[in-house]
Formats: structure tokens, C-alpha cells, sequence
């Protein structure tokens, strides 16, 4: 059934009702069917949006201004070093601003209160590329990836291990109690997600059936699970000097072979990336050579293993926005 969410901003998976979930799951599976057959879709030719990164991405960035150009709109970017947001002009005025001449807002960076004022403030919708709070685009890929492997995905068990209370964990207990999935965040006791959440999220699942389950026992987690996730430890705005801390803290959640063994033969590994997962960039090379880790939150035996989605996941990323930009603004 298509529901109707034009106008609508995208803030955070709390605002948005299991059937609108779902309605746009089915419209960005549509859109992928378009770009893989090259049927044209440019139906919104007549709009413009801009992207405010303070915060910086490859995966959002590029997923927002494919899918906008794809559906023939105009797209302009900007990061922090080329607007007067926050040092010259406040974030209420530029809200105004660019409500005025654009059609659509994206906004990454720290704090949720910000993309909520510049919904407040533009008048226009605004999509939430990430904040310190939460991550919505990045769920809408994630459950279309895991859709696509498993059909219905009620009742299916998805763990996210290690940080459980950062912006993708967070987002990941909404979005499978909003669709009635079995949720466990699987972390040491001081990396929990808030309780205020916790509890809005329990009141969520008393409605749609799904199951929350928190521990700090990784086989616990692994058990009967049939996704397993994971994100970086330390996410970005979070101090460098917490790596060491971190790395104590979850190291006993990092998803490796014998950890794979645990869970269901037919689980699926995702991860929103970018990971450490070898010693390729810089930071990872600097965590080898302090704490002589190989990796971090994934090994390579996963990472690169045949349960491994992340790829695909990322390729989802583009549909999945193209679908929230078209429901919002067509
Ligand atoms: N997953 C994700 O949001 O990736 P980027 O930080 O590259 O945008
Ligand atoms: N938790 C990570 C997600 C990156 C997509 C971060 O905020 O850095």
C-alpha cells in the first residue's frame, strides 16, 4: 500500500510507524529493480537539496547525491569549512536560509537537537545522515540487505556486539522493535543503551511482538543468531585518547571465526563500515602498533568470509535514501 510521508522530515525510526518502515523498504527494493534494469527515474527533476556534513562520510555522502541525480535533482554539498553554520550565522538562520532555496535538507553531525532545529527552523523535510544519537538511513539498508537474504524477518535474531549504546545500536533496537525482529545488544554493562530507550523501545515491542535481550555474554549473543553485527569502537567525535579503554572493554565482542561457529549456520555478517578489519589505514596501523591488534571489531576470516554482506549493505545505502527522498518530496 503506499502511504503518503510526503513533506515529512527523517529524524530518527521513533517517528515513523512499522507500516511507513515497510512502505519504504518495498519502495527502495522498486528502485533497486530500476537501477539494475536501467529504467530512467528522474522524476524530481524540479527539486533541489543541499548535504551539511560537519561530521565526515563517503558511504551517506555519495549514497545522497547518487540517488538524488539519479532522480534528477540538483544536489549541493557542504562541510564545515564552506558555510557560515554555527561561526558566523546561527543554526536558526541558516535553516531559514536554506528552506528558502532548497527543496530538502541532509544533515550529519553530533547532536540530534540540531537536526531537529533545523526541521523546526527550515520548514522543509530533513533527513538525519547521522548523528551522535542515532542513524535511521543507515537501518532502512541494513533490513533491506538482511530482507533480501531472509524474506520475513519477524522474529529472526539480530545481535549487534560491542559499543550497544552508540548511534547505530541504537538505532538497530529501534528499528527491529518497530518490525517485530529479536533484538540483542550483546556488550560490556557500561556501554548499554540509555534506559530512556530502552523503555521506549519495550513499550514498542509490547505492540509489534518483538523480543529485547541484553548481555554481556558474547556466546549468549551468537546464540540462535541469525545476523550479526557490528560497528567501530570509537565513534567519530569520541576522544582518541578512549581507544585504550575501549579496546579492553570489547575486545571479548569482536566478531571472529569462533564466535561465526556460534550462531546459526545460515547467519549473515553486517556491518555499517567503514572497519577495521586489517591493518590498512592509517588508524588501524596506529592500533597495531600500540596494542599489536591485527584487527579490531571483525577479523578478516569474517570480513572477508561467505557470510559477509557489508558490501551489499553499503550498495543499499543508495536505494535505500533514493526511497526516503522521493517519498518526502515527490
Ligand atoms: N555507514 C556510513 O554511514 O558510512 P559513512 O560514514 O562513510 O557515510
Ligand atoms: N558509530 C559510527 C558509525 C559510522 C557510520 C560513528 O558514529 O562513527
Amino acid at each position: 500500500m503506499a502511504l503518503n510521508i510526503r513533506g515529512r522530515s527523517f529524524l530518527t525510526l521513533l517517528d515513523y510507524t512499522p507500516e511507513e518502515i515497510n512502505y519504504l523498504l518495498d519502495l527502495s527494493a522498486e528502485f533497486k529493480r530500476m537501477k539494475q534494469t536501467g529504467t530512467a527515474h528522474k522524476w524530481l527533476s524540479d527539486k533541489q537539496i543541499v548535504l551539511l556534513f560537519e561530521k565526515t562520510s563517503t558511504r551517506t555522502r555519495c549514497s545522497f547525491e547518487v540517488a538524488a541525480r539519479d532522480l534528477g535533482m540538483g544536489v549541493t554539498f557542504l562541510d564545515p569549512g564552506s558555510s557560515q553554520m554555527g561561526k558566523k550565522e546561527s543554526l536558526a538562520d541558516t535553516a531559514k536560509v536554506l528552506g528558502r532555496l532548497y527543496d530538502g535538507i541532509e544533515y550529519r553531525g553530533y547532536k540530534q537537537s540540531v537536526v531537529e532545529d533545523l526541521a523546526k527552523y527550515s520548514g522543509v523535510p530533513v533527513w538525519n545522515g547521522l548523528t551522535d544519537d542515532f542513524h535511521p538511513t543507515q537501518m532502512l539498508a541494513d533490513i533491506l540487505t538482511a530482507r533480501e537474504e531472509f524474506g520475513d524477518l519477524r522474529g529472526r535474531k539480530l545481535t549487534f556486539f560491542g559499543d550497544a549504546r552508540n548511534n547505530v545500536a541504537n538505532s538497530l533496537m529501534v528499528v527491529c522493535a518497530k518490525l517485530g525482529l529479536h533484538y540483542c545488544a550483546c556488550g560490556p554493562k557500561e556501554l548499554m543503551p540509555a534506559e530512556w530507550l530502552i523503555e521506549k523501545c519495550h513499550d514498542i515491542a509490547g505492540e509489534t511482538g518483538a523480543v529485547l535481550e541484553f548481555t554481556d555474554d558474547p556466546a549468549q549473543g551468537a546464540k540462535d543468531c541469525d545476523i550479526l553485527y557490528t560497528d567501530i569502537w570509537l565513534s567519530m567525535g569520541e576522544p582518541a585518547e578512549l581507544w585504550e579503554q575501549r579496546i579492553r572493554l570489547l575486545l571479548p565482542y569482536q566478531v571472529n571465526g569462533a564466535l561465526l561457529e556460534k550462531a546459526k549456520p545460515t547467519a549473515i555478517f553486517l556491518h555499517c563500515l567503514p572497519a577495521f578489519h586489517d591493518r590498512e589505514t592509517t588508524v588501524g596501523e596506529e592500533i597495531y602498533q600500540k596494542f599489536g591488534l591485527e584487527a579490531m571489531e571483525v577479523t578478516d576470516e569474517v570480513f572477508l568470509g561467505t557470510h559477509a554482506r557489508q558490501f551489499r549493505e553499503a550498495e543499499n545505502r543508495m536505494h535505500t535514501i533514493k526511497a526516503v527522498l522521493y517519498a518526502t518530496l515527490h
